[in-house]
C-alpha cells in the first residue's frame, strides 16, 4: 500500500533565513566550532564575545529519508572571520557518497568550497539568485566572504546522510578562504593530507556508496 503524504508549502524569509513549516532544525554556535579555523589563538581571543553566538543555522524540511524522497531548507550565517579566515560550515561529504546537492543564492555573498576525493579544488561564489550545483562526490562547505548574513536555500535526496569525518582525517579541507587584497583569497592548508588510494576507491565503488568508517 503507497503512503501518501500531504504536499507542503514552506514560506522563506529571504532577509532572516527563517522558513515556515519547518520541521528540524540546529544552531552551531562558535564554541562548537572549535579546531576548525587555522589560526587557534584568534579563536580564543574571539571566545568570549563569540562562544554563544550563533555563526550558522540550519531550518530544514525532511519528509523521511526513504530513496527518491527530497530533503530541503534555508541556511544562514554570520558575517565574521577568525583571523583572517572567514567563517565557514563544518562541511562534509554525503555519506552515499554519489548523491548531489543544490543550493540557491537568497541574500550575501558566499562561496561554496568543494574538495573531490582526490584533492581537486573547485570554488563558486554564490549570491543572490544563484543555483549551485554540487555534484556527487565533492567534499562541501560553505563560506560566508561577505558583511552581512549569507542566507542559501537547498535541497539533496533524503538518503544523502552527511559524513563530517572525511575533513577531519584530511587535516582540514585542502584550500582555506581567507582575506586578500581585493576582497577573499584561496591559500593551501599546509595541514592536508592526501587521501590514500584504498579510500578513493571506495568512496567511488558501485557496490559500496557508504563512506568507509
Ligand atoms: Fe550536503
Amino acid at each position: 500500500m503507497t503512503r501518501l503524504f500531504e504536499p507542503t508549502r514552506c514560506q522563506v524569509d529571504p532577509s532572516t533565513g527563517a522558513m515556515g513549516n519547518a520541521t528540524g532544525s540546529y544552531q552551531k554556535r562558535f564554541l562548537d566550532l572549535d579546531g576548525l579555523y587555522a589560526d587557534a589563538a584568534a579563536f580564543e581571543a574571539m571566545r568570549a564575545t563569540w562562544g554563544e553566538r550563533i555563526v550558522y543555522e540550519v531550518s530544514e524540511f525532511r519528509p523521511t529519508e526513504q530513496p527518491g524522497d527530497l530533503i530541503f531548507g534555508v541556511t544562514r550565517m554570520a558575517p565574521g572571520k577568525v583571523g583572517d579566515e572567514y567563517f565557514m560550515t563544518r562541511g562534509h561529504i554525503h555519506k552515499q557518497a554519489d548523491r548531489p546537492e543544490i543550493y540557491y543564492g537568497q541574500k550575501g555573498h558566499g562561496l561554496m568550497l568543494m574538495e573531490s576525493p582526490e584533492g581537486e579544488i573547485r570554488i563558486l561564489p554564490v549570491h543572490a539568485q544563484t543555483v549551485c550545483y554540487v555534484p556527487p562526490y565533492w567534499i562541501h562547505r560553505s563560506i560566508n566572504v561577505g558583511e552581512d548574513d549569507l542566507v542559501m536555500l537547498f535541497c539533496y535526496p533524503a538518503d544523502s546522510g552527511q559524513g563530517y569525518e572525511i575533513i577531519a582525517r584530511s587535516g582540514g579541507m585542502r584550500s582555506r578562504v581567507v582575506t586578500g587584497d581585493e576582497g577573499w583569497k584561496a591559500v593551501d592548508n599546509p595541514d592536508w593530507r592526501p587521501r590514500d588510494a584504498k579510500l578513493i576507491s571506495a568512496l567511488y565503488a558501485r557496490q559500496s556508496r557508504t563512506v568507509p568508517a
